[in-house]
Formats: C-alpha cells, sequence, structure tokens
C-alpha cells in the first residue's frame, strides 16, 4: 500500500465518522429531553409553571385538539408571545421568547411532551406541522390574537 492510498483512506474514515456523528440524533434527544433543554426553566417540570410569572400550560391540551388551537400553539413556541396571555383566569405579564432557531422536529417533540404530560388525547405534532407554519410569519402579537378561546 502505498502512503497517498493510506492518506486518502484515513481522510475518508475520518469524514465517514464525521457524517456518521452529524446524522445521529443529538445526546439525550427525545420528547422529554427537548422539553427539559428548551421549555422546563419557566413552565416546570411538569408544566405547572411559576405562579402569576409562568403560565401553567394546563389549557395545551384543549387547544391541540381544534386546528386553530395547533396552530397558535406551534406559532406561540416559533414566534414568541408578548406578554398578557389569560390562563385560568390568571393574566400572566412576562413576554415568552420565540424558538424559531430550534428545528421542526425539536420544536414538535417539545410540545408534544407537554401532550403527554397533560395526559392529553390529541394528535401529536409533527415536524411537518411546523414546517408548514414557519412561512406564516407573525409577531408575537398576533399569534396571542389568534388564541381561540377557552372555555
Ligand atoms: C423564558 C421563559 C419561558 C420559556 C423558556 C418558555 N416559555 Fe412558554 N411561556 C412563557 C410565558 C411568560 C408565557 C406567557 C406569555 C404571555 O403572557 O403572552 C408562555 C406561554 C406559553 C404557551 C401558551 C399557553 C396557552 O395556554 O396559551 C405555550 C404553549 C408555551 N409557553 C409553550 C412553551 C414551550 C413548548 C417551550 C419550550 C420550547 C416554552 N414555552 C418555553 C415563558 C417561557
Amino acid at each position: 500500500m502505498r502512503p497517498p492510498f493510506l492518506l486518502g483512506l484515513l481522510l475518508l474514515l475520518a469524514a465517514l465518522a464525521l457524517l456518521a456523528a452529524r446524522l445521529s440524533p443529538p445526546r439525550g434527544g427525545g420528547e422529554a429531553a427537548a422539553y427539559a433543554r428548551h421549555c422546563q426553566a419557566c413552565h416546570g417540570p411538569s408544566g405547572e409553571g411559576v405562579a402569576g410569572i409562568y403560565p401553567p400550560l394546563s389549557e395545551v391540551g384543549f387547544l391541540a385538539a381544534s386546528p386553530e388551537g395547533r396552530a397558535y400553539l406551534v406559532q406561540s413556541v416559533l414566534r414568541g408571545l408578548p406578554g398578557g396571555l389569560v390562563v385560568e383566569g390568571t393574566a400572566y405579564r412576562v413576554p415568552m421568547p420565540g424558538f424559531s432557531r430550534l428545528r421542526d422536529a425539536e420544536l414538535a417533540a417539545a410540545l408534544n411532551h407537554v401532550l403527554a404530560l397533560l395526559g392529553a388525547e390529541a394528535a401529536p405534532f409533527t415536524p411537518e406541522e411546523v414546517q408548514a407554519l414557519r412561512g406564516e410569519a407573525l409577531s408575537p402579537q398576533e399569534v396571542l390574537r389568534s388564541r381561540p378561546p377557552v372555555p
């Protein structure tokens, strides 16, 4: 084996290893991990929120059952919310940052973990559902106004 050939082989192996590392899911991937990484700091490990500051995610199950509610949920996580949301009769004042930098699959996973925490029966969110709404760039105010009424 001539040295240049060996070097070429080594470079190829290194490139393959790099590719494999990129294709495999990030360490600790999955729905719970996505939620823990991006949402839990404010909404708490069980989606209970922080009294008077960060809302509980208790109304997400109801919202996830209608197309309008689902669009609102995906958009709220993509664009953020301006403050002024009312959940279970309590008004929240703090804005929520947008997470449009997250990949479609990660954003869907975080929302699906909320559904799991609630034991909600709504269909799981798909990366395609998130991707379809990326093109619709709403402001946080517009997102909040699009929230369907919750009984
Ligand atoms: C920095 C704190 C913070 C983080 C991190 C955060 N949120 Fe929020 N979230 C808020 C606040 C504050 C509100 C209420 C905003 C308002 O009053 O307009 C909110 C509202 C929401 C709502 C609306 C609930 C409803 O009933 O309408 C959803 C859904 C939501 N967050 C999901 C998430 C998800 C999923 C993540 C992780 C990807 C996340 N949040 C990360 C602070 C946060």
